[in-house]
Formats: structure tokens, sequence, C-alpha cells
């Protein structure tokens, strides 16, 4: 029994007003995100201090009061507690040794020695479960294999996973290799985030929109599929959100083909459609275009409401299509919470 209403949405219920959490709502659009990392030092530092990483978690819960928190961390700590080497490049974004041939690939550690360097990020998770509200669900996140993969292949985010594909094409035994490895990791390290405290987890396929017909199939859905198995085996009744971004029509049926508990929508879907197409097979997360953090007004207010009434009549959790962006205004957000949390149906 709970009284969170992230977990109920997440086991089907629907509720009067869906539950309201929004992807990077710790992150640099709030002033006091921005003054504990520069205490920190740099990101990398913020992600594995776990009483800093702990408040800037709790910085939008305290502002805004979501229902959810999400650990502060990023999916690129797996590749590092593999053994790459990884950093950021201010303005710019990640950067990763490369993984594009198999001398690479046996440099890499096994996928049971991740704790050792994400055991930081567990203590964080613990921190934050005795420091949240009663009322606030805790979840915990990992980068899917595919989305993951890019970058390690790439040594930085790219626009179209060029390198990542050619790969794929080229040395598909040593592709599938990695993916494996990081179906692994992502295993340990999702389990040993639930022993910490995480009462819920997604898993990230930011860009599971560039794999196409069979290989959707095999890098993207087959991946989640076995790693939702492997972690409700080990923690019956654990919810997991499942995000292959700008999966498009392949959003339909993915719940179901996963053992996912709910898919998180990107804003290229419309509300009406998946409603109807993907809200079928249970919860749905999303899907307000984050620009609406930057530019606000009526816009923002009609099409909150828009996707509030869209997915009224089945289990819905309220977030963005992707993560907020650094030059959106904290005030905008706020807008969107009360537009939300005022469509309670009148009794
Ligand atoms: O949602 C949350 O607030 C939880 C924390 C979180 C972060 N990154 C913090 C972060 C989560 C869930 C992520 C996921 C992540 N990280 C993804 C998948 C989701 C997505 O956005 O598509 C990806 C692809 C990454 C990799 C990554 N991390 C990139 C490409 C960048 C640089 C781009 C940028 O925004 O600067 C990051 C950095 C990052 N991760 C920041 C935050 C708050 C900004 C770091 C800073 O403070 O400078």
């Amino acid at each position: 029994m709970t009284d969170k209403t992230i977990l109920r949405a997440l086991k089907g219920e629907t509720l009067p007003v869906p539950p309201i959490w929004m992807m990077r709502q710790a992150g640099r659009y709030l002033p006091e995100y921005r003054a504990t990392r520069a205490q920190a030092g740099d990101f990398l530092s913020l992600c594995y201090n776990p009483e800093l990483a702990a408040e800037v978690t709790l910085q939008p819960i305290r502002r805004y009061g979501f229902d959810a928190a999400i650990l502060f961390a990023d999916i690129l700590l797996v590749p590092q507690a593999l053994g790459a080497d990884l950093w950021f490049v201010t303005g710019e974004g990640p950067r990763l040794s490369t993984v594009t041939a198999q001398g690479d690939f046996d440099t890499l550690k096994p996928a049971s020695a991740v704790h050792e360097t994400l055991a930081p990020v567990y203590e964080t998770l613990r921190i934050l479960s005795r420091a949240l509200p009663a009322e606030t669900t805790l979840i915990g996140f990992a980068g899917a294999p595919w989305t993951v993969a890019t970058y390690m292949i790439a040594g930085r985010g790219t626009p179209d996973q060029a390198p990542a594909h050619a790969l794929k094409a080229e040395n598909r035994a040593l592709f599938e290799a990695l993916l494996e490895r990081l179906t692994e990791a992502t295993i340990e390290y999702l389990s040993a985030q639930v022993e910490a405290g995480a009462e819920c987890v997604k898993l990230f396929d930011s860009w599971a929109g560039s794999l196409n017909g069979a290989d959707f199939d095999a890098y993207a859905l087959a991946p989640a599929k076995r790693i939702i198995a492997e972690l409700k085996a080990r923690h019956p009744g654990l919810p997991v959100i499942a995000f292959p971004r700008e999966a498009g029509e392949k959003y339909v049926g993915f719940a179901r083909a996963t053992g996912a508990d709910c898919v998180a929508l990107d804003n290229s879907v419309a509300a009406d459609w998946a409603a109807q197409h993907v809200q079928v097979d249970g919860c749905v997360q999303g899907n307000l275009a984050s620009s609406h953090m930057v530019t606000g007004g009526q816009a923002l207010v009609d099409e909150t409401r828009a996707i509030v009434e869209a997915f009224r009549n089945g289990p819905h959790i309220f977030n963005l299509g992707h993560g907020i962006t650094p030059d959106a205004d904290p005030e905008n957000v706020q807008l969107m919470i009360d537009t939300v949390r005022a469509m309670a149906p009148a009794t």
C-alpha cells in the first residue's frame, strides 16, 4: 500500500490530477543549483559528492513540491565505472575515450566492478531516502545500452549517432559485445540503486529514435526487456519507466513487449494519439515540449491543459517531453505545476 501518487499511477491507477515531476528538474535553470555546482567545482565532482548531489536533488522538491525526486547523477557514469575516461567540456558537453576496436573493449572492466566507482551514487540515494518528504517518490535511473554505447563509440554526443551505426555495420560482434557489457552493468547499477532506496527506476534511451526496423527490436527493445526482467526478478514489484525517445509509432506496444510499467513520451508524438495507442497498455509519462519552460504565457497553459485532458481517462504522470534547458524561466515551471494541479475535477 502506498499513498505516493507516482507509485499509484505506475500501478495503473487513474488519478483525478496527474502527479508531476520534470526531467532535469535539478539543473542550471535554478540559481540554487548553480550555486551548489560552483561549490562542488565541476559537474562530475557534484555527481560523486553524496551530500551535494542529494542537496541539488532536493532543491526542486523544496521549491516546487514535485511528486518525485530523480537522483542527481548522469548516464555517462557507467562508462566511467567500466574504465572509460570521461570529462565535460564547458559549453560543449561530454568527452570519453572511445571504444572502436577490440583492443579498446578489452580494457573495459567486468560489469560487477562498476560498484567501486558508483558507490557514492548509492550513498546519495541513501541520504535522499531519509531526507525526502513522505509523499515524494525517489526515482533512480540509468542510460539504456544503445544510448550509452553511442557516447562510448563516438567519444562524445553526436547528432545522428553515425559512429555507432558505422561500428554496428563494420564490426557487429564488437558492437554487440559492448551492448552486452552495458546491459549487464546497467542491471548491476540499477539493482544497487534499488537496494540503496530508489523506489522506481527509469531507463533513458535518448537515441532510440535513430534505430530502425530490426535494429530497434535488437538494440532498444531487447536490452530493455532483459534489464526489466532481471530487475523485477531481483526486486519483485519494482516499477520501471522506459524512455525510448523519438520511437514514434514504435511506442505502440513497447510497454507490453519490454515489461515496462510506464513509457515516457517525447513531445514529437501527439497526446491524443498516444492516449489511444500507447496509454491502452498502462501508464504514460509526458509530454509537454520543454520550450514552453522558456517561452511561458498562454501557450504553456493551453498546451499543459490539452495534455492533461488527452490522458485524463488513464494512468498518467505529467512531465516534459525532454529535459528542461538552462535558459528556462523558473516561474514558467511554477505556472505549469499550477495549471496541472488546478485541473482537479470539481466534486
Ligand atoms: O533529470 C535529472 O535531473 C536527473 C539527472 C540527469 C542528468 N543527466 C544531469 C545532468 C539525468 C537523468 C541525465 C541523463 C542524461 N545525461 C542523458 C539522457 C537524457 C537526455 O537528456 O537525453 C544524456 C544523453 C546525458 C549525457 C549528458 N550529460 C550530456 C549530453 C550533458 C551535456 C549537455 C548539457 O546539458 O550540458 C550532460 C550534463 C548534465 N547532466 C547536466 C545535468 C544537470 C548539466 C551539467 C552542468 O551542470 O553543467
